[in-house]
């Protein structure tokens, strides 16, 4: 494996395939947050007009924290999981007393914060401030898994680390935020569950389980 050739290859696609995503405009990291909170468990089509629609409510960091928890709750009706907008609440308003309303990009004092867990840490230090740290979920494990042909159980939480550890192998340094993105986007755009598009894939020429032909095997996940 060719780390080096896979990044220029993974890299150079999503530049020129990435989607226009509303929380691809800019970096603000506050943005960033609360759509990496939103996407963790609901999909990219349904999040796109509660993202627009909140931003327009609560364009700032300080607008949020000020805002009424009733309201920001109804903001996120027909999300569900509840627990995040109330925790993001929280973690705001935390933001705005304790740093003075900038998200710290401190991985130590960004961990502590109300809802961040390991993926949205990664993926709001590597996607708004460009750290090389790794941002796995579901998708990027099945990516991973395919790529690197590695068949571990994928609902084990040991695996998830195995994966942390693969990535911090093999991101780039000069681009981590693209890096991450890109392997999310391989998995929404090309990499699919099931069929995945191997064909046209940017980097078909990298991936072991392509070579042994059994994409479709990967990844491997015991109970649902
Ligand atoms: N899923 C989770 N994070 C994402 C992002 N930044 N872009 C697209 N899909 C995602």
């Amino acid at each position: 494996f060719n780390d080096e050739a896979f990044r220029h290859d993974l890299l150079t696609w999503y530049q020129g395939n990435k989607r226009l995503l509303p929380w691809r405009e800019n970096q603000d990291p506050y943005r960033i947050w609360v759509s990496e909170i939103m996407l963790q468990q609901t999909q990219v089509d349904t999040v796109i007009p509660y993202f627009n629609q909140f931003m327009e409510r609560y364009p700032t960091i300080k607008e949020l924290a000020e805002a009424d928890e009733q309201n920001v709750l109804k903001s996120w009706e027909g999300l569900g999981y509840y627990s995040r907008a109330r925790n993001l609440h929280t973690a705001v308003k935390e933001v705005v007393e304790k740093y003075d309303a900038q998200v710290p990009s401190d991985k130590k004092e960004l961990k502590q914060l109300k809802g961040i867990g390991p993926y949205t840490l990664g993926a709001v230090l590597s996607i708004a401030f460009n750290h090389p740290e790794p941002a796995v979920d579901g998708n990027v494990m099945r990516v991973l898994s395919r790529i690197l042909h590695i068949d571990e159980d994928i609902a084990k939480p040991k695996t998830k680390k195995l994966f942390e550890e693969v990535v911090k192998e093999i991101i780039s340094y000069e681009d981590p935020s693209s890096f991450n993105q890109g392997l999310m986007e391989l998995g929404a755009l090309v990499c699919h569950p099931k069929n995945p598009e191997c064909e046209t894939c940017p980097v078909q020429q990298h991936c072991l389980a392509y070579e042994h032909g059994d994409q479709k095997d990967l990844p491997v996940k015991t109970k649902q």
